[in-house]
């Protein structure tokens, strides 16, 4: 298991009772090798006592961001910190974090942040499903922030359902994960489509489709930032991928894509196939823009090379190969049977009929079929945060678990 040996973390506590756990939260890291400075909400100071927090961090604990005698610089913290812990994350916390409201030391330092941030919610079970609640949580995942899962269980109120912050051992096998997964793509070559295909009718016009590209873009992130390889071949998208170590080569059409697809896949150990491709495209391409002469206009389309089926078709053994499908009936019998055709290895099924899901929204829902016909179904979630389970279970696939 990878430690946390000399992290440097910052951990947030905000004003729950689930603050209590903090002092074994911060014990645990300690012991794991990690240096923790501790930042507390004045509410956060209300359920557990800084002094608490400062004998065990063996740091000062900063509770505000300007003392009697010094200003706690929150933009230093953000850049010395390698993570950023907000465990208890309170709904009102929760709600600044994800307008970027910075009005305590904690909330102004997470803007600050440029490491990887967690939070672990702690709140109510009604509180906790609020629509404004998850839509919140969403919001932080969607900027690439990490959810640490609540627990279900008894509640404070006396109430029993989710909402529970996560238990610290579980918060500090969560960080010791996140860690060893950096890595766990490491020397691995991924080619990943992307986006939607314009195909063009004259120099100005094209025939095009809704895809923003978002999806692919997120996974091209993900891939990386575990070690992958990644060459994105992405279609004309306006999003470009964070991480710069990702390779993009841009194309406009299915023909495009489909060569520069065919050429890095030569080379890949997987290939991801998110791009929204045109299955058709005009006959003719007028050189000059076309009058509008008639009273209507005939346009004779063509079918384009399915890229997956020819990179399918071509596959090495040890070479993986996974899918989207975007059904509307009959979705997963559909979806199965596309896999197969294709010969993908997994196929990622999302449904229009989800509300959420689909092109230009930040979130999926989504469902994966591999070939042991097992059915995994996954929550709503922010693309970001898809892109990390889809990422997961390639690896399952590839380590020889599915
Ligand atoms: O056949 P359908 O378009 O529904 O299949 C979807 C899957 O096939 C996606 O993974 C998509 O990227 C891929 N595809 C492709 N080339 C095409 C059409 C679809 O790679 N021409």
């Amino acid at each position: 298991m990878a430690n946390l040996t000399g992290k440097k973390m910052l951990l947030g506590v905000t004003g729950s009772i689930a603050a209590y756990k903090s002092a074994s939260l911060v014990r645990l890291l300690i012991k794991a090798g990690a240096e923790v400075q501790v930042l507390m909400t004045k509410s956060g100071a209300d359920f557990i006592s800084p002094l608490t927090l400062s004998t065990l961090s063996k740091r000062p604990v900063y509770t505000d961001i300007t003392s009697e005698e010094s200003w706690n610089s929150h933009v230093e913290m953000g850049l010395w910190a390698d993570a950023m812990v907000v465990a208890p994350l309170t709904a009102a916390s929760l709600a600044k974090m994800a307008c970027g409201m910075s009005d305590n030391i904690i909330t102004a330092t997470y803007l600050s942040a440029r490491c990887p941030v967690f939070f672990a919610p702690a709140m109510d079970l009604d509180m906790w499903q609020h629509p404004a609640t998850r839509e919140n949580v969403r919001r932080l995942q969607g900027f690439g922030n990490h959810l640490i899962p609540v627990g279900h269980g008894e509640l404070a109120s006396g109430l029993v359902g989710e909402g529970r912050m996560a238990e610290p051992e579980e918060i500090v096998a969560y960080l010791h994960h996140f860690w060893e997964r950096q890595q766990s793509l490491a020397g691995k070559k991924i080619l990943i489509t992307a986006g939607p295909t314009y195909e063009p009718i004259d120099p100005v016009r094209f025939i095009g489709n809704r895809s923003s590209g978002k999806m692919g873009v997120a996974l091209a992130d993900a891939a990386a930032r575990r070690g992958a390889e990644v060459t994105l071949v992405l279609g004309p998208s306006r999003l470009l991928p964070r991480e710069s170590q990702v390779k993009v080569i841009p194309v406009q059409s299915a023909g495009e894509m489909h060569r520069a697809a065919q050429e890095v896949f030569k080379d890949a150990d997987i290939g991801i196939l998110a791009a929204a491709v045109a299955d058709y495209r005009p006959r003719e391409v007028s050189a000059q823009k076309i009058k509008k002469t008639g009273d209507t206009l005939r346009l004779e389309l063509v079918k384009n090379p399915d890229i997956a089926a020819t990179l399918g078709g071509g596959k090495a053994p040890g070479q993986w190969l996974v899918g989207f499908a975007l059904e509307t009936d009959n979705e997963l019998a559909n979806a199965q049977s596309k896999r197969e055709k294709k010969n993908f290895d997994l196929i990622v099924l999302n449904s229009l009929q989800d509300e959420g899901a689909g092109f230009h929204y930040d979130t999926n829902k989504i469902t994966i079929l591999g070939k042991d016909n097992k059915i995994r179904k996954f929550e709503l979630k922010s693309k970001l945060a898809v892109a990390e389970d889809i990422l997961d279970e390639i690896e399952a696939l590839w380590n020889g678990k599915i």
